[in-house]
């Protein structure tokens, strides 16, 4: 065995990609170019969405979609406990109340059932909307998510952060793209360096709806507006005469700097241009985990294939997970864990969360572990990760 480290996840960067920096940098725009409407029109088109919009990273993805969407003190949210944790906090950053559901054992999304039985218990108005995650890139059937969230008058944010280039299939048979917002309000992307896209730190909002869209670049950028239709103050405070001077802008709302950067999106348009065939090499090493462990007694779980996964990761459930970990480390295999579940990671005990609250994501989360998933993991390599899986359990 060699003793190259097969990490769970690893980014592509290659010569093209470099130069598309590299010319971002010579450019006149380090930030707030021409570069980043290029990336948000490319995406909303890649996803099948009307509107995108670039920001700093996932997590401020999520927190600018909780403002958007008026998540404000006491709200209370409902999303899984198996997905990273900023599909939660965003509802904190805004004061708001985090309930989770239990996942679905063999899916591992969101059990909307568990979402339903929720909503029943309790009277209508107690929740004020929903995250689902498409959790390893699996897309969660989001036209059922929406059939409910009306019933209840509910918003919805896709967490799609694992899932570009993912579909359901809808009640018509229409493919539906993780992220195209046509059930969802507002969804997000993250493009950190595991993920399908990479661009150093990045994320997206994708959404059909213009006033959100409009609310989120108000948002991204301070509250601040530059456009003389929505001005409030005078012309005359603003120091013009027949018109708003040149230099003006209002901030109207309390917004952050959570813009990308021109060089950031460059690299995401670029690595954007080769994400079908990164999806396609991911389905393919999907394709050859599954069937070398189909039947295995050691597998009680499997990601396994499912149509428009786009298997961001590949879980496996397994007895004596942590023995697997480790010989999988000894050999340099870099396996990893997603995820801890959520509510009951420290900060979340504080608000009355335990063991038991959710028994199928605890069970999930004693047995899963996520081996090598990126397009450049060779057949040698992966074939090296299958053989070391297989003789652990068979010695
Ligand atoms: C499901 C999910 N949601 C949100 C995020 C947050 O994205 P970022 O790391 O870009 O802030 C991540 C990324 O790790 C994620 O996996």
């Amino acid at each position: 065995m060699d003793n190259k480290v097969i990490p769970y996840g690893r980014q592509h960067i290659t010569n093209e990609d470099i130069q598309a920096v590299i010319e971002t940098l010579q450019s006149d725009y380090l930030t707030q170019g021409p570069k980043i409407a290029e990336f948000e029109s490319a995406f909303a088109q890649y996803v099948d969405s009307k509107y995108a919009v670039a920001v700093a990273n996932g997590t401020a993805a999520l927190h600018l979609c909780a403002l958007a969407l008026g998540v404000k003190p006491g709200d209370k949210v409902i999303t899984t406990p198996i997905t990273f944790a900023a599909s939660a906090n965003c509802i904190l950053y805004c004061g708001g109340e985090v309930v989770f559901a239990d996942i679905d054992p063999t899916t591992y999304l969101l059990d909307i059932d568990n979402v339903r039985t929720l909503l029943e218990s309790s009277p209508k108005g107690t929740y004020k909307g929903i995250v689902p995650v498409d959790f390893a890139g699996r897309a969660v059937d989001m036209e059922a998510y929406r059939k409910l969230a009306g019933e209840y008058g509910l918003w919805l944010i896709e967490d799609a952060c694992h899932a570009p280039g993912g579909f359901f299939v809808d009640s018509e048979g229409v493919e539906q793209w993780c992220g195209n917002s046509n059930f969802a309000d507002l969804a997000i992307f993250s493009f950190h360096p595991v993920k399908h896209i990479a661009s150093g730190e990045g994320g997206m909002i994708t959404t059909n709806d213009e006033v959100l869209y409009k609310k989120l670049l108000q948002l991204r950028t301070h509250g601040i507006v530059k456009s003389e239709d929505a001005y409030t103050n005078t012309i005359n405070f603003a120091g013009g005469k027949d018109g708003y001077p040149g230099w003006y802008m209002e901030m109207q709302m309390l917004g952050y700097n959570y813009r990308l950067t021109d060089s950031q999106a460059a690299l995401g348009m670029n690595q954007l241009k080769r994400a079908d065939n990164g999806l396609i090499r991911r389905r393919e090493i999907a394709q050859k985990y599954a069937s070398s462990f189909v039947n295995k007694s050691f597998i009680k779980g499997q990601s396994g294939i499912v149509e428009g996964h786009a298997y961001h990761l590949y879980v496996i459930e397994v007895e004596d997970r942590l023995g697997l970990y480790n010989h999988l480390k000894s050999n340099n295999i870099f396996a990893q864990i997603h995820y801890i579940p959520t509510h009951l990671m420290p900060y979340y005990r504080q608000f009355g969360w335990k063991e038991g609250d959710m028994p199928r994501a605890e069970a999930y989360y004693k047995h899963c572990i996520s081996l090598p998933m990126f397009p450049t993991l060779t057949e040698e390599e992966q074939q090296t990760v299958i053989n070391s899986i297989t003789n652990y359990y068979h010695g």
